[in-house]
């Protein structure tokens, strides 16, 4: 999907340049490898993450800067033999479902509607481990006719699709597979104990796609790889949503705006274990941050910058993943940058505000989670005090009762 391949070094070598200046920007918007977490403030650890430490970037920099000599082709490692699996980051799908062909004119206003719904052609019922969904296009290979018209993503025109399972009886499954899929997005791999259930003779149904021009006649499709649990897996945990927004009817974009803000806030109904932290925004926006409130403290638990042809899917590491009790308020804030400083915005001249097209605006975490018993949220509680060897009076980050006190009593002000 990228406008190179950096197989060679005869691939790299004019690219060195732009090369050190992406991976320099670590996590602000067109940063490469797409991957946006701050690492001087909130959790750390996450799942597939593919961002570069701070040697390989110095080791990076030295090579741009000496000029990205060849080396000694004695020590070249060998050539990568591509499988074609490699097109996926989850590995070799169990099951790959392809939807029906979509073609999008250059210049088109946007486009929401559904799909057919396609079987899954599963004989047993399985659980589902993990979910990715690519969108396959031939727009590399068309002219780009409308200069300067790729608002968000360079080739995609899939901005959005949700896709749901539907079981035999017609009937949606409910927690079942999958989370709605944005622009640039990467795999989803599931908590090893929450499988999201896909009976047998269910289908795919592709019931909201939101597409957008490019700039280039595009046809393509989507896929759909599903890996599952092995047989005869039982999940322990029931997923969850964890959903905050702004109003889209409160954000005023003026003209030229920088630093600009808004929050949002929900309170938890349940224990809740975030697996995943997702911000979802449109063109303006640069960052977001996602803010745990219980008692009188205020934490921090992820900030990322934002880049809408990236809209990535952070996943937690198990061991690491917030441990919320009910009743904690999740705070959203969202940054955004309506000058031509920001790649992503079509013409800074405009006002823009909350809405649906890609060019409008949005302020959400559609993040994912598991939903906690108050005895399930204690024994997770214990299993990280004891794995981390706590004992008295400690902070461990994203787990308020990791602690060993309770965040809303006098004693924790303290
Ligand atoms: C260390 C790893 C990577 C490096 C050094 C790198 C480098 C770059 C550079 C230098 C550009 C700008 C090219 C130009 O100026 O014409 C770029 C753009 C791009 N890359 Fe990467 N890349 C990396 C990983 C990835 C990965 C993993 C993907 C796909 C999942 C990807 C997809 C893209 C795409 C789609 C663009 C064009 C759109 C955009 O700028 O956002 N890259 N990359």
């Amino acid at each position: 999907m990228a406008p190179m391949s950096l197989r060679t070094y005869e691939e790299v070598r004019p690219y060195a340049r732009a090369i050190k200046q992406r991976t320099h920007l670590r996590d602000r918007q067109g940063v490469m490898p797409p991957w946006m977490i701050e690492k001087n403030v909130g959790i750390q650890a996450f799942k597939n993450d593919p961002s570069l430490s701070e040697a390989e970037l110095t080791a990076i920099a030295d090579w741009v800067e000496a000029g990205a000599p060849l080396g000694n082709p004695g020590d070249m490692p060998k050539a990568l033999a591509w499988k074609g699996d490699e097109a996926w980051t989850i590995g070799r799908p169990d099951v790959i479902i392809r939807s029906k062909d979509f073609s999008m004119k250059a210049a088109a206003p946007d486009w929401w509607g559904s799909f057919d719904s396609v079987p899954t052609g599963l004989t047993e019922d399985r659980y589902v481990a993990a979910y990715e969904l690519r969108e396959v296009n031939d727009a590399r290979s068309q002219p780009q006719l409308i200069v300067g018209a790729t608002t968000s993503a360079n080739f995609s025109v899939v901005h959005h699709g949700t896709v749901q399972a539907i079981a035999p009886d017609g009937k949606t499954e409910p927690g079942g597979c999958c989370p709605t899929h944005e622009v640039g997005q990467n795999a989803h791999v599931f908590d090893p104990k929450v499988g999201k259930l896909l009976r047998a003779g269910s289908s795919l149904a592709f019931n909201s796609i939101h597409m957008h021009a490019n700039g280039r006649d595009t046809t393509g499709h989507i896929e759909i790889g599903l890996r599952f649990h092995p047989k005869g897996y039982r999940p322990e945990y029931v997923a969850t949503g964890v959903v905050v927004g702004t109003n889209n009817d409160l954000l005023d974009i003026p003209p030229g705006a920088t630093g600009l803000k808004y929050d949002g806030t929900a309170v938890l109904q349940q224990n809740t274990k975030i697996t995943v932290f997702e911000p979802h925004m449109h063109a303006a926006g640069v960052r977001f941050c996602l803010q745990a409130i219980y008692g009188t403290t205020t934490e921090t638990l992820s900030c990322a910058g934002y880049d809408h042809n990236w809209v990535i899917a952070y996943t937690y590491a198990d061991d690491v993943a917030p441990l919320l009790p009910k009743g904690t308020i999740l705070r959203i804030v969202g940054y955004y940058d309506n000058t031509r400083a920001n790649r992503n915005v079509v013409d800074s001249r405009n006002w823009s505000g909350g809405g649906h097209r890609s060019v409008d605006n949005m302020n959400q975490m559609l993040g994912q989670g598991i939903a906690l018993s108050d005895e399930q949220f204690a024994t997770a509680v214990a299993e990280r005090r004891e794995r981390g060897r706590l004992t008295g009076r400690t902070v461990f980050p994203g787990c308020p009762t990791c602690g060993g006190v309770d965040p809303t009593s006098p004693v924790a002000a303290r």
